[in-house]
């Protein structure tokens, strides 16, 4: 285990049903089976991370973080060998109307650098709006993940998306590193594959190498309280999965295609 700080990832999206949640239980799975040290942060209140681990997410949580400064490490739950959870509590909708100033978006930042236990990754996931509770899960993360689902007009969708972070982040005076995650990847189709080469052309160097295809594995698991290492380890859902962590942790991302 590293003494490093922890490299953190958000799943952010404020389109709800791209794969944030699915990402983020699988990605955080996967590099806790590949050995590292995980610490996963339900940030959404519908408390879907935690269901799909089995946990309950009306347990307190991330909401005690918020308003009482509980630290991060009282509230995480044993999930899996080498992954912990800190699940959304019943407290969390609130957040979002908390009065204060602007300390407000720093409060999961600071408790992070709070942590008296190494971990190497903190894997956020993040609710489908953009409030509070985004704004700090912006301020405490190196990168950012977005999801995009071949199914939507995805290009439309992440280019506002794209220049709605720019400015956040001009206006936070942060930067963090960008990557596009595709899901609901039907390779056979024609709109998917145009839609891929599209993000490849618009976000050059930012696309991460994967695409997690359509794979009912990946939706039957929760259901089950089960990732998808567990409810089928031989699935393409899992070898996509297993692959995406090795992409993230190498930050190994599609070339751009060849200019003229
Ligand atoms: N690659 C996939 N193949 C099949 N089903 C998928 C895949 N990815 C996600 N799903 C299913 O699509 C639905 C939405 O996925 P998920 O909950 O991960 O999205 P989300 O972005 O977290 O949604 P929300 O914005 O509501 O939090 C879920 O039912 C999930 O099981
Ligand atoms: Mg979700």
């Amino acid at each position: 285990m590293s003494t490093q700080p922890p490299r953190t990832l958000i799943f952010l999206n404020q389109k709800g049903g791209v794969g944030k949640t699915t990402s983020s239980v699988n990605v955080a799975h996967a590099l806790a089976l590949s050995g590292y040290e995980v610490l996963g942060l339900d940030l959404d209140p519908q408390g879907h991370f935690a269901a799909s681990l089995g946990l309950e997410g009306l347990d307190p949580g991330l909401d005690e973080i918020f308003f009482e400064g509980v630290g991060l490490l009282e509230r995480a739950q044993p999930a899996r060998e080498r992954l912990r959870l800190v699940p959304p509590g019943p407290r969390l909708p609130e957040v979002e109307q908390m009065a204060g100033g602007r300390e407000r978006g720093w409060i999961l930042q600071r408790a992070l650098t709070q942590l008296k236990q190494p971990f190497d990754y903190v894997v956020i996931d993040c609710p489908p709006s953009s409030g509070l509770l985004a704004i700090n899960a912006l301020l405490a993360t190196d990168d950012v993940i977005m999801p995009v689902s071949c199914d939507y007009l995805a290009l439309e969708g992440l280019a506002g998306l794209m220049r709605t972070l720019m400015r956040v982040e001009q206006g936070l005076n942060i930067s963090t590193r960008k990557y596009v995650l595709v899901t609901r990847f039907n390779g056979q189709r024609r709109l998917p594959r145009e839609v891929r080469g599209k993000l490849e052309e618009y976000f050059p160097g930012q696309v991460l190498y994967t695409p997690i295809r359509d794979n009912v594995a990946l939706a039957e698991a929760p259901g089950f309280g089960q990732t998808v290492f567990e409810y089928r380890p031989e699935s393409n859902g899992a070898k996509d999965y297993a692959a995406l962590a090795e992409d993230i942790r190498l930050r190994r991302v599609l070339e751009a295609p060849a200019a003229g």
